[in-house]
């Protein structure tokens, strides 16, 4: 039964107490408060550079999948695959660029696209720190240009999204696949010269030595990473056109100040990539999950799925993995949750209803208790909420048409204001607080 647990129900039959799938977790407040911080900087950086959002389907044809390589992990070994009742062979989906190069073919919006997203994504791994089966991802994919300042647009904005957040400890690689004949090139060079050392691999390496050689020059195994330290490298094997192309982006992230050191083993786990790649690492993670974003240039993915040729750029950023980040770096912690005022009514409840929500009407955020509890309980609850301002409505303030406004945070001082003048008074007393912090 796994990580199931019985409970009593009220009938006295014991049910299942359901947990959440082996490699999920549920994301509550306050942790959801941080999600929508960080997903509003996003936005933010994002839309300043005119992305716009792009929102498709959680699940597509298996083949949209497929087509990201046969020696792509997440295609062999970790898809949610399903047939539906139609029969239609479908698979959740393990990354957002396929499916955006989909949406792209089958939409054929003005170039150049540039859009950005929020998505879960599934895949079958061994969870461990950092590793999921469903993580979150925001990403982001210009598609239409082959401009090299285009990866360089790509990778500075990424680079400012983490700045914004305040992530100061991060390092990003940086390399080139060349052009698709480039890339074809040196793995056929790869495979000889693994060819004449695979007994030398880490035996679960083995078997890619031949058909899938980047991947052992991808092996985490100490084994493997010994003999590949010697292997040829890409760089070397760049044509003119990808070396212009790299030197360019090169150029590009000096001139904006984003630091890069160039790793001509960087590759990542997706087979489609083209000239630039890249990958940032947070310094503050120890675990060996530490990668917070890659990306890289697509040039020949849209033709792979069925479309014209046009190629693209972009990255995705896995939230879970900033969030650890941030926690390390004791950054982002400062987000709006809550609300600013909370309704205390020991007189029934109808000023409870109609106070909170003529505040919301008026654009403060307010709560209020339910239950028609005691005046100390009510309190207890404003306390918790961590709201600043408490409004409380007694017999007494019903009777003369006030309420009483007691302030949370500074020792509790408290004042009687007429309810008309209710809106306009605790709109100034969170704007004097607001200003005093
Ligand atoms: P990826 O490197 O597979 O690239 O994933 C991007 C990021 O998602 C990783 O750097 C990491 O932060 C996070 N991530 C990946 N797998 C997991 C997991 N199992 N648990 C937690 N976090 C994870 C892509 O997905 C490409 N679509 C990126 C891209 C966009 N390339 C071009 N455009």
């Amino acid at each position: 039964m796994g990580n199931r647990r019985s409970a009593p129900v009220a009938s006295g039959v014991v049910a299942d107490l359901f947990q959440a799938p082996k490699g999920t977790r549920d994301i509550l407040p306050p942790e959801s408060d941080r999600w929508q911080a960080l997903v509003a900087v996003f936005a933010e950086v994002f839309g300043r550079a005119g992305y716009g959002l792009v929102q498709s389907p959680m699940f597509e044809d298996i083949g949209v999948f497929q087509r990201l390589g046969e020696g792509t992990e997440v295609v062999r070994k970790e898809m949610y695959d399903f047939f539906d009742k139609g029969d239609r062979h479908l698979a959740l989906r393990p990354e957002g660029t396929a499916p955006v190069v989909r949406a792209f073919n089958q939409h054929r919006p003005t170039v150049l696209w540039k859009v950005w997203y929020l998505t879960p994504c599934f895949r079958y791994e061994e969870p461990q720190a950092g590793r999921f089966r469903q993580h979150h991802q925001v990403g982001a994919e210009a598609i239409g240009s082959a401009d090299p300042d285009l990866d360089v647009e790509v990778i500075a904005l990424q680079h400012d999204f983490y700045r914004a957040l305040g992530l100061s400890q991060l390092s990003l690689r940086l390399n080139s696949m060349g052009s698709p004949g480039d890339r074809q090139a040196y793995a056929a060079q790869l495979a000889g010269w693994l060819g004449q050392r695979v007994g030398e691999l880490d035996e679960a390496d083995r078997a890619n030595a031949a058909d899938h050689p980047l991947r052992v020059l991808d092996s985490k195994r100490e084994r493997t990473m010994a003999v590949v330290a010697d292997a040829p490298l890409i760089t070397d094997c760049l044509s003119e056109e990808a070396a212009a192309h790299f030197v360019r982006v090169q150029a590009g992230l000096d001139a904006l100040g984003v630091a890069y050191e160039i790793d001509p083993r960087l590759v990542r786990g997706l087979d489609y990539y083209t000239h630039s790649t890249w990958e940032f690492a947070a310094g503050a993670l120890t675990s060996a999950q530490n990668a917070v974003g890659g990306g890289g240039r697509y040039d020949g993915l849209a033709e792979s799925l069925g479309g014209k040729p046009a190629p693209g750029v972009g990255f995705g950023a896995g939230i879970e993995r900033i969030l650890l980040a941030a926690d390390a770096e004791e950054a982002l912690t400062e987000t709006a949750g809550g609300v600013d005022v909370f309704v205390v009514d020991v007189t029934g409840g109808d000023a409870g209803r109609d106070l909170t929500f003529e505040l919301r009407r008026n654009g403060i955020s307010a709560d209020r208790a339910f239950d028609a509890r005691s005046m100390k309980a009510q309190m207890k609850v404003a306390d918790r909420s961590g709201a600043r301002l408490a409004l409380l409505v007694g017999e007494d303030e019903l009777e003369s048409g006030v309420v009483t406004l007691r302030d949370l945070r500074s020792g509790g001082g408290q004042s009687a204001l007429p309810r008309a003048d209710m809106v306009a008074e605790v709109a100034q007393k969170l704007a004097e607080n607001e200003a005093a912090q």
